[in-house]
């Protein structure tokens, strides 16, 4: 804990910090399973790159609300509210009825209505694809997962697949917005309008309205279909792709294992007023506190936040001596084919860090 948060209260500390314009608080959740260990590592690191933010721990596991319904802690929700941005490791979601995921909940909450994921083949570290260079946007507060689901009769049960055009028009020029600002030439919408005519048509609709607002960048319409057979003959045809949660969800996965897995994939919630930052993998209960995680996918996410709070410096530098690490091999996690542990990968890139 640095001084400053010791000597003041947590709100305190924020405030000061900011006033002065020079460190900025993050909050952090550091979830279940792997993600206190990966979340660790990410702090090492970033303490050891000298990164100007200051984190604010969480927990978000469910209370009692006054009514009787489970929810995220108050002081959790303030937290993000206050910083406006946050760092998430893994978080399990109990199997079975009753349980609501509390990922769904952190994105209802804080209205994460953008899922960003890029996917871009990491040096030295071989799969079947070289070039991949791919970044899925996900509509991610509504479509199939609404959670709007009942039984009409026995034996038939009903889900509803929501889309609205305010979610969908924000997705979308969130999309362009996304193309325009790093660089990105295509953007590629991703449906079955053909099918779901009124539900995709909408999504459909909104992302030529959209497109038609940013000329400079090409605009393309794909059924999902063709686009999963596309993505494993030639990924590099592709660039950015936008389009309604489950397809998002299938399509993101399927990219993460074309540069290696989820554990190298990192990924970023946007939100209208905020942003929360996370690996796409799971709590890895397997391996948790065995010191074997691979914590990249966490701090490749916080390198999406670096940039995104415009720390473009700091960001290159802890994401080069990351894929350095990688690219030589030799101090490398299980799942990468090593045999490091968790806290030597760890040093390996501070060691590296130093260097640079
Ligand atoms: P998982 O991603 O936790 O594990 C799948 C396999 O990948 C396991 O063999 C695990 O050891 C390995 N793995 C995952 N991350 C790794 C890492 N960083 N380093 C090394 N190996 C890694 O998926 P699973 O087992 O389906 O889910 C476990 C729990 O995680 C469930 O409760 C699930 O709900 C939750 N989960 C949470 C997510 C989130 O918070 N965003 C996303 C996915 C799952």
């Amino acid at each position: 804990m640095s001084l400053l948060r010791r000597l003041l209260p947590t709100g305190q500390a924020v405030a000061r910090r900011n006033m002065s314009g020079d460190v900025r608080t993050v909050t952090l959740i550091p979830g279940d399973g792997i993600g206190p260990e990966i979340a660790a590592s990410v702090q090492k690191i970033f303490a050891a790159a000298e990164v100007p933010i200051a984190w604010e721990p969480v927990d978000v596991s469910p209370v009692k609300n006054a009514d009787g319904t489970m929810g995220i802690p108050q002081a959790a929700i303030d937290s993000v509210n206050r910083n406006k941005i946050g760092l998430k490791s893994p978080l399990m979601t109990p199997v079975g009825k009753g349980f609501r995921s509390l990922n769904l909940a952190l994105r209802k909450e804080f209205n994460l209505y953008a899922n960003v994921r890029p996917c871009k083949s990491i040096e030295g570290f071989k799969t079947l694809y070289d070039d991949v260079d791919v970044v899925t946007i996900r509509e991610n507060t509504e479509g199939e997962y609404s959670g709007i689901e009942h039984e009409i009769v026995d034996g038939v049960v009903q889900s509803i697949k929501l889309i609205t055009e305010n979610a969908s028009r924000r997705v979308a020029e969130y999309a362009f917005e996304y193309a325009a600002n790093n660089g990105r030439s295509k953007v590629t919408a991703v449906h079955k309008a053909n099918i779901m005519r009124m539900s995709d048509g909408l999504f459909l609709r909104c992302c030529r309205e959209a497109a038609e607002k940013y000329p400079q960048i090409k605009f393309e319409e794909r059924y999902l279909d063709t686009v999963c057979l596309n993505m494993v003959q030639d990924p590099s045809i592709y660039d950015v792709l936008v389009m309604p949660n489950l397809y998002g969800d299938i399509l993101s996965d399927l990219c993460a294992g074309l540069i290696g897995g989820l554990g190298l994939t990192p990924s970023g919630n946007i939100g209208t007023d905020g942003a929360i930052f996370e690996a796409v993998h799971g709590t890895a209960p397997d391996i948790a506190g065995k010191d074997l995680a691979n914590p990249t996918a966490l701090l490749l996410s916080s390198v999406m936040m670096l940039r995104y709070m415009d720390l473009y410096d700091h960001a290159k530098k802890i994401e080069d001596a990351a894929f350095v690490v990688i690219k030589e091999g030799n101090v490398i996690t299980g799942d990468l084919g090593g045999r490091a542990k968790c806290s030597e990968y760890t040093n390996e890139i501070i060691r590296k860090l130093e260097t640079m």
